[in-house]
């Protein structure tokens, strides 16, 4: 098996600039498939799940052109999907299978979609439960997993109680409400990403949102629904950037710039987590695009002191929790990771995954239901070791991070992995770093 090796460095220093947010990419081409007419997405997501899911929107006839970073996608509006005979692949990508399962709800045909072999673990009854309630036909295996065949149709407005804080079901629940008839509204049980709400607002969908309640109005029933195409910029994934504020915090002679990152205030959680933690991270240049937050960051090294992440931040720093708990080690008091049991159901089981490979670097760790415990610099130095990073992107990029301020060569197996969301980020990671 092909493998990266990383070594000890003393700082991450100079500038990057990251491809498009891959939370943000998903949802601009799924609309713009529904638009009427041609869309421009300029820095969108190197990353291979949103071209999974542009693969889907082509199989249901959108017309895609990919230039560089730069996407045209042409719709025929809100109904203008056409079925596909072949299954659908979302591959790696959670996101795109429960998002598309919410446009599928909506067609007047039935489309089969399913994943690699890490996606066809993971749980989609959180979608299907809604869904059907609104009015789609669901089979899945086990009544729960991908393969998905979805039956669309009309579909009934509801008022859903998400039991869980999802970005993904809202966001299936608010895509099926556009064939609705009526209000569809989710209530969600504490705030997660809203780059959903905003990216149907500019497409000129309006959008009611009172405290933890989002809604909006149905095509059926005479309500027209017309998405209006888009030419915008797609701001740098922050995901991706953590990896590059967490190497610069721990390398002590850092100086890194890292420019035009998306800093969504759902998303930036993780921002004020390192800035409690001691880290020198400063924001410039802040500004919006097209509802969209959009910044500059400089680290430079310090010494960072760890912390506890629980509750309501949990789902606002969810895919950030693979790299703090590899920082664990190295912090002061260490990594706690509390009410986090969905971190079992990601791309890998990152919980045990990241137990496995601390404890490989002789990291002193306690592996719980819902989180683990990491000890800090106190429990004594870690070493570099063979890190399996089981297929997961996440897993893979937060051992190569450890990596640099580990003694001796840390060896990442399969790094090939990184490409569903960074595909460069070895090269950009060698580049940036001084030993
Ligand atoms: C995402 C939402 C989160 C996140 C995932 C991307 C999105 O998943 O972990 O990487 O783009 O909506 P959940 O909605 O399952 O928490």
């Amino acid at each position: 098996m092909k493998s990266e090796s990383i070594h000890p460095a003393k700082a991450l220093s100079g500038g990057v600039e990251l491809p498009g947010d891959k939370s943000i990419s998903h949802r601009y081409a799924m609309l713009a498939a529904l638009a009427d007419g041609t869309s421009e997405l300029r820095n969108f997501a190197a990353a291979r799940d949103c071209h999974s899911t542009l693969g889907c929107l082509k199989s249901l006839g959108a017309e895609i052109k990919v230039n560089g970073s730069t996407v045209q996608i042409t719709g025929h509006g809100l109904h203008g999907l056409k079925s596909s005979w072949r299954t659908l692949d979302a591959e790696n990508s959670g996101t795109t299978i429960r998002l598309m399962s919410g446009i599928l709800s909506g067609q007047s045909f039935t489309t089969k979609i399913t994943g690699d072999g890490s996606l066809q673990k993971r749980p989609m009854k959180r979608v299907i439960t809604p869904l059907r309630e609104m009015g789609a036909k669901i089979h899945g295996r086990d009544d729960n997993f991908p393969p998905l065949e979805i039956q669309g149709g009309k579909l009934r407005a509801i008022h859903y109680e998400m039991p869980m804080a999802s970005a993904q079901v809202k966001s299936a629940v608010l895509l099926a409400g556009l064939y609705a008839d009526g209000e569809t509204s989710i209530t969600e049980p504490a705030a997660t990403r809203d780059h959903t709400e905003l990216a149907l607002q500019a497409f000129d969908v309006p959008i009611r949102k009172q405290a933890r309640t989002v809604s909006l109005q149905g095509a059926s029933n005479g309500h027209v629904i017309k998405l209006r195409p888009v030419s915008l910029d797609i701001p740098g994934d922050l995901s991706s950037a953590v990896f590059f504020i967490a190497a610069a915090s721990l390398l002590s002679e850092s100086n890194l710039y890292i420019g035009n990152v998306g800093l969504n205030p759902t998303r930036s959680a993780i921002l004020d987590f390192f800035q409690q933690m001691g880290a020198r991270v400063t924001v410039t240049h802040l500004q919006g695009t097209t509802g969209e937050l959009v910044g500059d960051l400089s680290v430079k090294g310090a010494s960072l002191k760890g912390g506890v992440v629980a509750g309501d931040l949990v789902p606002l720093l969810i895919d950030e929790l693979p790299m703090l708990a590899a920082l664990g080690p190295f912090t002061e008091q260490g990594i706690e990771i509390r009410d986090a049991g969905e971190l079992r159901v990601k791309e890998s089981d990152r919980i045990a995954a990241l137990a496995e490979n601390l404890k490989r670097m002789g990291a002193k760790v306690e592996e719980r239901p819902d989180g683990l415990r990491v000890e800090g610099r106190t429990a004594g130095p870690v070493h570099g070791a063979e890190i399996d990073p089981r297929g997961d992107h996440r897993i893979a990029m937060a051992f190569a991070v450890a990596g640099l301020a580990a003694q001796g060569e840390m060896r990442i197996l399969d790094p090939a992995c990184a490409g569903v969301s960074y595909p460069n980020f070895f090269s950009e990671l060698r580049r940036l770093a001084e030993s």
